[in-house]
């Protein structure tokens, strides 16, 4: 029997997301400070010697997704690239085990994608250097060479130019999405005329201790997506309101393109407590208490995956 091989898949939290411009081919210049959680969805293989690529999926939002034909599904698509970019003659049986709600702004399928070329990596023995994988991701989508990244970073470009930056605190969080997927591409749209932020100083040296230290950092930095995100779904401003309201909150804002927001609490309580306070109130929303991913905490998560 062969073995199994697993990938985390973290949750993408843009903690801010400022649109600073427009490329010729419609695509939007950002530049964002990216963190990952402890939620998101396990991708997991076996290697197979006859070359074939096999997909199922299950886990809480498997309905959500095509299930009978998994071609274009962005782990079918990742493996496919990784394969014949690498020439390798293996193949692979693929699970993913999908608990992120779709089309959500935390980076679900990027993150999938990401974990399928870490996973795929490891299993088939690869060595392709940084850049090739960089090529890789960023034709698959413009969030997954950040999802590939992995670690807390400031991103630029589309996406694709990636700042390291000192480890953030294991900062308590919750998301919370309204159960409605958004389109990316019809939010960008709806902005349209909103004009440019300009590109932001943000010191990449800096450190912060606590969750409160960087929700100050934070205070004049938002999400420039919000306000078309709330003007095409307005329960948006609901699960932000319903965050903002709870004790211990600190910063309530919108993550990428929406739906899902996210909050920053002072204590793990305090996000329990306003995790099921508002879970009790709207059982419809998915909401996920959870925290920031340190790296000791990301290296841990991946031990308890392998
Ligand atoms: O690259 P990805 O397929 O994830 O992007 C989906 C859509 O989101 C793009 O077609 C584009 O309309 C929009 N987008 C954008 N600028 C970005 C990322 C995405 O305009 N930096």
């Amino acid at each position: 029997m062969s073995a199994t091989y697993r990938q985390q898949a973290p949750a993408k939290v843009n903690l801010f997301l400022h649109v600073t411009g427009k490329r010729d081919d419609g695509y939007h210049l950002l530049e964002s400070l990216v963190c990952f959680t402890a939620s998101g969805d396990v991708v997991s293989g076996e290697v197979r010697d006859d070359g074939a690529i096999t997909l199922s999926i299950t886990g809480p939002m498997a309905a959500n997704l095509a299930l009978e034909d998994t071609s274009d599904n962005l782990v079918m698509r990742a493996a496919r690239m990784l394969q014949a970019e690498s020439g390798t003659t293996q193949g692979a049986d693929l699970i993913l085990d999908k608990r992120l709600p779709i089309a959500s702004g935390i980076g679900g399928g990027s993150a999938d994608a990401a974990a399928t070329i870490r996973l795929l990596c490891e299993m088939w023995k690869l060595d392709l250097d940084e850049d090739t994988l960089s090529r890789i991701a960023l034709s698959l989508g413009a969030d997954v060479p950040v999802c590939l990244h992995g670690k807390s970073c400031l991103m630029s470009g589309i996406g694709e130019e990636i700042t390291a930056l000192p480890d953030l605190p294991s900062v308590p969080m919750v998301l919370i999405n309204p159960g409605k997927a958004v389109s990316t591409p019809e939010i960008f749209k709806a902005r349209a005329d909103e004009g440019f932020s300009p590109t932001d100083a943000w010191d990449t040296k800096q450190t912060f201790q606590s969750g409160a230290a960087l929700a100050d950092a934070l205070s004049e930095c938002g999400n420039d997506l919000t306000l078309p995100a709330t003007g095409i779904l307005p329960e948006i401003c609901d699960v932000l309101n319903a965050l903002a309201r709870e004790e211990g909150c600190l910063l309530a804002r919108m993550s990428g393109s929406g739906a899902t927001c996210f909050g920053i609490y002072d204590t793990n309580d305090q996000a329990e407590r306003a995790a099921n306070a508002i879970a009790a109130q709207n059982p419809d929303w998915w909401i996920s208490p959870t925290h920031i991913l340190t790296e000791k905490s990301r290296e841990q998560a991946d031990m308890g995956a392998a």
